[in-house]
């Protein structure tokens, strides 16, 4: 390997510039060559956060055959997968591709094949495994003298559409739990290991939308685990006062997640720990990704395109139960 990662993004929107301030522009040990993107604007902005470094593209394929990347960052909206995957692929290269995934989970199921019998190097955007808390409830939940019992958490909160134009359009987006809180569906399956069956029920009409703003304005998704836990996943889009939280209860400690930042508490018998949030969380994920491209030792990255996709796979069961009003089983 040589001593910088040559990285090339695809994708250069609100995503590509928080890993751009947090973590990868303050590594001495990656160069980046090149940015690609239907929005030249975009991709100008990005190239500019690090000094104007890199060539600009609006295709995947050609950016990777001028550039020569070491490695690939995937930051496109759910409805844009595809081609990235069908260039890196054909480049053979490692990537860290942002969550969701895809959003559809065939052409998903197609790449992970592809992933694994070409042994790529691949990280997915679920940063919250890497704080400190969650890896410490993983090693108590590790202990097999206690069980998992419940799980409760997801994200209340408001939306502007006008914002978050591609967003609100469920077909674009996925909708709230395929986008958003998949990040604290991603900790259950994290926590509680495969999922067995889905259940979940739409709210919508509590507040006049535009025309195109398609998604539900809020969900209850219940899951069952193969280890006979169980857990409930809410989202809203409708309701302001909210927050992200996620409450953890095994058979002899709780612990409860809150706010973006995930600070943490658990209580164990008499003892409550408080573990503070890491400030830069962005950049402790892209250390982990860009250390395994490096030395090709991936044990350090906490959530790899098969966590992606199974996630995925439990979200789009969770949509597939909310317009059928089915019990979705694994
Ligand atoms: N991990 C997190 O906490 C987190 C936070 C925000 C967003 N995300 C995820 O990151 C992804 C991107 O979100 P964002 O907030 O950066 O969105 P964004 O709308 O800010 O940016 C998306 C960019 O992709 C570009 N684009 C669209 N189609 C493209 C294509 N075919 N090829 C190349 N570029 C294309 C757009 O022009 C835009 O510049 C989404 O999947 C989102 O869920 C993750």
């Amino acid at each position: 390997m040589p001593d910088r990662i040559k990285l090339a993004f695809i994708g250069c929107g609100g995503i590509t510039a928080a890993h751009l301030d947090q973590g990868l522009k303050q590594f001495p040990d990656v160069a980046f060559v090149g940015w690609c993107d239907p929005s030249e604007d975009h991709a100008q902005a990005r190239r500019a956060q690090v000094g104007g470094h890199g060539e600009i593209f609006n295709d995947p394929d050609r950016m990777i055959g001028a550039t020569r990347p070491d490695a690939v960052y995937v930051m496109l909206p759910p409805f844009a997968h595809g081609e990235a995957e069908e260039a890196m692929l054909a480049h053979r290269l490692p990537f860290f591709i942002e969550k969701p995934v895809d959003l559809d989970l065939a052409r998903a199921e197609r790449t992970l094949k592809a992933v694994k019998s070409k042994r790529l190097i691949t990280a997915v955007g679920y940063m919250n495994r890497y704080r400190y808390g969650v890896r410490r409830v993983r090693e108590m939940l590790a202990d097999r003298s206690r069980r998992l019992v419940l799980m409760h958490g997801g994200w209340i909160a408001s939306m502007c559409p006008e914002k978050y134009f591609w967003l609100v359009e469920k077909k674009q987006s996925g909708g709230q739990v395929v986008e958003q809180s998949t990040h604290t569906l991603d900790l259950m399956r994290h926590f509680g290991g495969d999922v067995v069956s889905v259940s979940a029920v739409p709210v919508t009409g509590r507040l006049r939308r535009p025309r195109w703003y398609t998604a539900e304005d809020a969900s209850l998704v219940t899951l069952t685990f193969r280890n006979g836990a169980a857990a409930t996943l809410y989202s809203s889009w409708a309701t302001p006062h909210g927050d992200v939280s996620l409450e953890v209860h095994a058979t002899d400690f709780g612990a409860c997640f809150r706010e973006w930042a995930h600070h943490c508490t658990i209580r164990h018998g008499r003892e409550e720990i408080s573990i503070a949030a890491e400030p830069d969380i962005f950049g402790i994920e892209d250390r982990a990704f860009i250390d395994a491209v490096r030395t090709g030792d991936r044990s350090g990255i906490e959530a790899d395109y098969a966590d992606g996709v199974a996630t995925l796979r439990v979200a789009l069961a969770a949509n597939r139960s909310m317009k059928t009003g089915r019990v979705v089983k694994f």
